[in-house]
């Protein structure tokens, strides 16, 4: 069950900006486990290597290339040579995506710029290179990495996180219905408030650097009193990805612990 032998993925944002896991690396780690084969896309090549040695060590294949997903030629030269190169393309996840804080009063007009050219065009270039591909194949699963922030209002004030994780959502589904006679699928994985690398760059956001503090207040917004991790949303997205979840298209899994059924 779920396995993903053969089958080609490209994942941006392989890398990790600390220490710890993130989302992009456990998604390649675990599309590799899998039984795939893992083209990591990341503008950090040497994280990206260490993401692509991790899989090597557990015996399995990952091909790393930079590529900063706000550069349409990048993207465009970068994608089109892992499909050169892979001979397809099964699995496209779009991984990268950050948050700024700020509301209309206090963020610059060219801040919301920069939050929708990397939550929401990197993914809309990168589905626009994938496309012809998978059509061609009659078959493909496009993945995208929203977040809660784009269904509710989680406590923080990021504005243009949220509208352009919502955007992201909505040019899911409605590519998944002009595209699913292809045999395209396009879901979205929402992560909840996840334990990931972000963490400490987050508290220096949004808790005046307080990590500990800020770990503990996101525990606590949670039902089962703890964030996820990486690997929880790895393994959503390696479930979307497989041909057990060939039935499910232009929606999403929430990732979250319970935290959004807390305000309905
Ligand atoms: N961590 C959370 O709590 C959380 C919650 C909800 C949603 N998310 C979403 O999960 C996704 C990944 O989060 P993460 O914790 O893995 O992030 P991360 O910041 O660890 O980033 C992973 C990688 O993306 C790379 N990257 C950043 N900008 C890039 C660019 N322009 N081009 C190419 N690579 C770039 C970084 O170098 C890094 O290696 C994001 O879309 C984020 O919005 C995270």
């Amino acid at each position: 069950m779920f396995r993903l032998d053969g089958k080609v993925a490209i994942v941006t944002g392989c890398g990790s900006i600390g220490d710890s896991l993130s989302n992009g690396r456990a998604i390649s780690l675990a599309l590799a486990r899998q039984g795939a084969i893992v083209y990591g896309l990341d503008r950090n090549l040497e994280s990206a290597q260490e993401t692509q040695a991790m899989i090597e060590k557990e015996g399995g294949t990952c091909h790393v290339q930079t590529c900063d997903v706000t550069r349409p030629e990048e993207i465009h030269t970068v994608m089109q040579d892992c499909i050169t190169q892979a001979g397809r393309l099964d699995i496209l996840v779009n991984n990268v995506g950050e948050s700024l804080p700020g509301d209309p009063l206090s963020m610059s007009a060219d801040t919301w710029q920069q939050q929708f050219d990397l939550n929401v065009t990197s993914a809309f270039l990168t589905i626009k290179e994938a496309l012809p591909t998978m059509i061609e194949q009659g078959r493909g699963s496009i993945i995208n990495i929203s977040s809660v922030a784009g269904i509710r209002y989680i406590g923080k004030p990021q504005v243009a996180y949220s509208a352009s994780k919502a955007a992201l959502m909505q040019m899911s589904k409605t590519t998944a219905v002009i595209h699913a006679r292809k045999g395209i699928r396009v879901n979205c994985v929402l992560p909840g408030l996840m334990h990931t690398a972000l963490i400490d760059r987050l508290a220096d956001k949004y808790a005046q650097g307080d990590t500990q503090g800020f770990i503990d207040h996101r525990n606590n917004q949670i039902p089962t009193g703890k964030m996820g991790s990486a690997w929880d949303v790895a393994h959503a997205v390696a479930f979307l990805a497989s041909d057990e979840a060939h039935y499910i298209n232009g929606t999403e899994i929430v990732v979250d612990g319970g935290f959004t059924a807390t305000t309905p």
